[in-house]
């Protein structure tokens, strides 16, 4: 560290006089030209000026970050400009694009999250719909923002699953960075004892093995990034350490089963870098919502809302976005999260 601060004042003192000598050169040049464009000498002056800043900023930053001292890792070279998270006035990585699957994306919070996603036009969203024709706001949404597109998936069949995996493969050849877990049901919620085996078990494939499934699936193409990010959306009925007022028989277990699923798959994939977190997103308006209060009558979905903030799926999947999405990896990995960020009990 002695050593590296004269070395880095000598180096801009270096960088400074090859400006000076550039300039000198350039106001002898009237015209050049470069791959058959015209460029004035003022705008070339320019380029070079900047070209030059860059540079003795890089060699500072280099040496700040005390690795090796000659290594010009971004001399006129923006690959690896790009790569240098250390940048001092801004941080290209989080310029750079993401790539999100979102299950359920036709409406409802799945829905949501796709407007938000993508309306950062240098992510691309893949948004899935079990009956894409019919999907109209969908795609009205992706009509006016090609960075969505939309791919056919029912979570509850293993083969649509891995149709939609190798779908969004040929869409996404870089891979896939974020897969979030959106698409779910409910279906009656009455009483335990009354609550038909069926809809236990059709509860459970869509809500708990869905997520597995679709982790299956898309591993190839998550291995290919580092970010490897998986956010499944569960909800706080799954919870076992939660007291609700009422029971959610089916849909319960099923969501308590997605945490667990959650939980195993924070072990076992961990070890490869992945980040993965169970997300609540809240009392959401949606038609699952809407469905709820009426199953739940007046009464106690009066409770509910008094008790809990009734959100619309847009300030539910900006709040996900925000609080859960965004720093997945460094802040929220291995956490089951409610919609504003902070921890629940599994
Ligand atoms: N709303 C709430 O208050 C609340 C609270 C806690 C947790 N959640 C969870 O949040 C997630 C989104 O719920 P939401 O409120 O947006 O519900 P929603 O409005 O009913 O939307 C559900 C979405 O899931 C899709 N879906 C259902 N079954 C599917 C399957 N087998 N394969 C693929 N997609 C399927 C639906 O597609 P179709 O249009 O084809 O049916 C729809 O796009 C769910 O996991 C839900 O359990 C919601």
């Amino acid at each position: 560290m002695r050593h590296i601060q004269p070395l880095s004042t000598l180096l801009l003192v270096f960088a400074k006089l090859i400006t000076v000598r550039a300039s000198e050169t350039m106001t002898n040049v009237s015209n050049l030209e470069l791959n058959g464009i015209d460029i004035s000498a003022s705008k070339m002056r320019h380029i070079k000026g900047v070209s030059l800043m860059l540079s003795s900023l890089c060699l500072v930053n280099t040496l700040s970050q005390h690795k090796q001292v000659l290594k010009l890792p971004c001399l006129y070279n923006f690959a690896s400009f790009k790569k240098s998270t250390h940048f001092p006035f801004f941080n290209l990585s989080q310029m750079s694009s993401t790539s999100y699957f979102v299950t359920g994306g036709n409406r409802g919070i799945g829905l949501a999250l796709v407007k938000e996603l993508s309306s950062d036009a240098k992510n691309t969203v893949v948004a899935t719909a079990r009956e894409p024709n019919s999907a109209n706001d969908l795609k009205d949404w992706a009509v006016k923002h090609p960075n969505v597109k939309i791919v056919q998936l029912d979570v509850s069949s293993s083969k649509s699953v891995e149709a939609a995996a190798e779908e969004t493969a040929a869409l996404l050849p870089d891979g896939l960075d974020v897969l979030v877990s959106n698409a779910g049901v409910l279906k009656d919620i009455g009483k335990y004892l009354d609550h038909p085996d069926e809809l236990y078990i059709e509860q459970f494939n869509v809500n708990a093995v869905g997520p597995v499934r679709l982790v299956r699936a898309f591993k190839p193409l998550l291995d290919k990034k580092d970010t490897r990010e998986v956010a499944v959306v569960s909800s706080l009925v799954g919870s076992l350490n939660v007291e609700l007022p009422v029971g959610f028989s089916g849909y319960g277990v099923s969501k308590a089963a997605a945490n667990y699923i959650v939980k195993g798959l924070i072990q076992e994939l961990s070890p490869e870098g992945y980040s993965l977190v169970a997300v609540h997103p809240g009392l959401v308006g949606s038609d699952m919502g809407d469905d709820t209060f009426v199953q739940l009558g007046n009464e106690v979905s009066g409770q509910l809302k008094s008790a809990l903030p009734l959100l619309t799926p847009g300030e539910s999947a900006k709040a996900i976005k925000e609080n859960v999405l965004t720093d997945l990896k460094a802040k929220n990995a291995g956490k089951f999260l409610s919609y504003e960020g902070s921890e629940l009990p599994w």
